[in-house]
């Protein structure tokens, strides 16, 4: 009934890391690649979401510089913008305003059980209205391209269950099934750990940037960072996620590149008796070999801002044209 319609976010708030390009980014290319060979599915959807960048304070000259670094590297690893739609959120006023029809479908109660709201709102003197109507956005970008499947990470699961919710609330006030009831696509990539609290996941908006190994960090500074990786007193290696979190995270962060089991690397290193310090080096140098072909691009791009320009303007075009189509039919459901 629905065309199938991939859509992605991602926050310009840092620059990506390893959790984002494993978890999120790779899969999106895997995605794009293999969409290409599929007839029935219309181009897929990435938005730099700078509205949602802002639902914390964000200093003006920061936040631009992020959404370039963010299309960027995206394009680095592989996002074509031709085949795809790549484009900044605020550049598609859509977004905003079907948020507003959408929050009048959801209620204060349904909004508040939100764990990253609760999080997020944990300890501050004030609480931004644009935290705790977060997903309400969310749901905007997904519903206004009537999306079908979303890759999430299981951090915002349940923003894409509420916004399930919302897409039925509206169909039943409305008596339609305009909105498709969107499905969360899973990678079975394990997530990645902060590598200095692995009780954390590795995340953009962690205040210590040594807690990630961000897609453009140079090789001393890859090198750095695994160095300063929290691990434990023991002194070989083996892969046990809960009572050796550091360690296995970074027994994961080789096989995210490798393609390998964790217990195979394991099995290797005992085998060979290689210690901690010598098993950082081999990470390392893993990761900045595995970086090398992207920064590279990466380093051309972010110096053409002219280009960036282009293809940021070129995926506004194609995203306000199928929004404005949508959103017009919108306004006709609900009467306006
Ligand atoms: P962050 O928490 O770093 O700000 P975003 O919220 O912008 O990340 O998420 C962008 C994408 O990256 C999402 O699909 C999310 O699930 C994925 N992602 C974020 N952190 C990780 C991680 N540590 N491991 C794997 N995937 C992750
Ligand atoms: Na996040």
């Amino acid at each position: 009934k629905y065309d199938k319609q991939i859509f992605s976010g991602i926050q310009p708030t840092s620059i990506p890391h390893l959790g984002n390009y494993f978890g999120a980014i790779k899969q999106w290319v895997d995605m794009q690649n293999s969409l290409s060979k599929d007839q029935d599915t219309r181009p897929m959807i990435i938005s730099i979401v700078d509205l949602h960048a802002i639902t914390l304070p964000k200093d003006p000259r920061i936040l631009n510089d992020y959404i370039y670094k963010c299309a960027a590297t995206l394009v680095s690893c592989g996002i074509d913008p031709e085949r795809n739609i790549l484009y900044q959120q605020s550049q598609v006023a859509y977004h905003g305003q079907l948020s507003w029809i959408l929050g009048c479908k959801v209620t204060m109660p349904q909004l508040g059980r939100m764990h990253q709201f609760k999080f997020k709102s944990d300890g501050l003197a004030e609480v931004p209205l644009g935290l705790y109507t977060y997903p309400v956005l969310q749901a905007a970008d997904i519903l206004l391209y009537r999306a079908t499947h979303v890759p999430v990470g299981e951090d915002q699961l349940q923003h894409l269950e509420l916004c399930r919710t919302i897409a039925d609330k509206f169909n039943n006030t409305y008596s339609t099934n305009y909105f498709p009831s969107p499905i969360p696509l899973q990678g079975e990539f394990t997530r990645l750990k902060s590598l200095r609290d692995p009780s954390k996941k590795m995340s953009k908006s962690d205040a210590d940037s040594n807690s990630r190994i961000e897609l453009v960090d140079p090789p001393e500074i890859i090198e750095k960072k695994i160095k300063k990786a929290v691990t434990d007193s023991e002194r070989l290696i083996s892969y046990k996620p809960d009572k050796r979190p550091g360690l296995s995270t970074l027994i994961d962060l080789e096989c995210a590149v490798t393609g390998q089991l964790p217990e195979e690397v394991a099995e290797r290193c005992m085998l060979q008796a290689i210690d901690k310090s010598e098993y950082k080096k081999h990470v390392s140098k893993l990761l900045i070999e595995h970086l090398a072909p992207i920064q590279a691009k990466y380093k051309k791009l972010i110096n053409d801002k002219k280009l960036l320009d282009d293809i940021l303007d070129d995926g506004a075009k194609k995203a306000n044209k199928i929004a404005e189509k949508n959103f017009h039919d919108i306004c006709k459901i609900i009467g306006s």
